[in-house]
């Protein structure tokens, strides 16, 4: 029996083309090689229109738009934040604490950095038609950013400071893992999963590559799935979810309070977000192999409590 635990907001879907998106999220949105829309699925600054479909917990997401050349000026925030390119070739790049050169990497399609808290970064479209972004910020609740010459920020540490350069996943470097559950053993539970950050939750860790960044403040990863497979019903009972269609389309169902089954086909860069203490699940539900972005709001999460037992599942 699932207990809902919700903090009082139920599973919700978040369709992309509903999202406005927010050409002015800074001043210097304004001006020439600044240019960006943010799309926020969470989070972002209650005071201030167009408000995000959530407003965030755990963690806050959404997808910058740059056309070529454009993108955001140095800035910092006081928690972990997480580039992806959607769509496009960015380049990042960050002021290096201990030298104080600035430094910066290009990132392709599914590449992504993590960047540590305080360390002052920005980012440029660098291909030749508009480009996408994909961030995850560590904190749901809003803080605005610090942009370089208008204060201190975080303070960043230089015996303790993470080198961005070693925050780097390759979307190709990064191995399937299709060991991490029971039930994948399972012709419909066919799952690689690309652990970019953190451990998912699985009841088989130490089982096939290990995710490739340790944990932090957030895990995410892309999952793989042919058509027909995905994950059974599931709770999280210790975090948030959510889960974003990249490529093929995908249904999530979920187990309201009542004990009532709903479903919703999301398309890509749709997104559903479900609180801790609801029974969910998804399938691909395109004409190939699929990709779902899946992200936990909090790091080193218990193995889920699942609808039905597939302990006795070997991989
Ligand atoms: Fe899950």
């Amino acid at each position: 029996m699932t207990t809902h635990t919700s903090k009082a907001v139920p599973t919700t879907i978040v369709r992309f083309a509903e999202i406005i998106p927010d050409w002015a999220s800074s001043p210097d949105a304004r001006e020439e090689g600044h240019h960006r829309a943010v799309y926020r699925y969470i989070g972002g600054s209650p005071d201030k229109e167009p408000k995000a479909a959530l407003p965030g917990w755990e963690f806050a997401n959404g997808i910058v738009m740059a056309p070529p050349g454009n993108g955001a000026p140095l800035h910092s925030h006081g928690f972990e934040e997480v580039f992806m390119v959607w769509e496009g070739a960015f380049e990042v790049f960050w002021v290096d604490p201990r030298d104080g050169e600035t430094k910066n990497v290009e990132l392709g399609r599914y590449d992504a950095i993590r960047m540590p808290p305080g360390v002052m970064r920005g980012y440029k479209n660098t291909g030749d038609e508009d480009g996408f972004l994909y961030y995850i910020h560590g904190r749901g609740a809003y803080e605005p950013p610090v942009f370089q010459g208008e204060g201190e920020g975080t303070a960043v540490e230089n015996d303790s400071f993470v080198d961005p350069l070693t925050q780097v996943v390759r979307y190709d470097d990064c191995p399937k893992n299709f060991q991490v559950y029971h039930e994948t053993s399972l012709p419909e539970g066919v799952r690689g999963i690309r652990r970019y950050i953190g451990h998912v939750g699985g009841e088989l860790e130490g089982v096939g590559p290990p995710p490739s960044l340790s944990e932090g403040e957030f895990s995410f990863v892309i999952n793989e799935n042919r058509v027909g497979s995905g994950a059974p019903l599931h709770d999280h009972p210790d975090l948030e979810e959510a889960f974003i269609p990249l490529e093929s389309d995908w249904t999530v169902f979920w187990t309201d309070e009542r004990g009532d089954s709903h479903q919703a086909v999301l398309g890509p860069w749709d997104m559903c977000w479900a609180p801790a203490g609801v029974q969910r699940g998804f399938r691909n539900t395109g004409r190939g192999w699929g990709k779902l972005h899946v992200i936990q709001g909090q790091g080193g999460a218990l193995p889920p409590a699942y609808d039905q037992d597939y302990s006795h599942l070997k991989n």
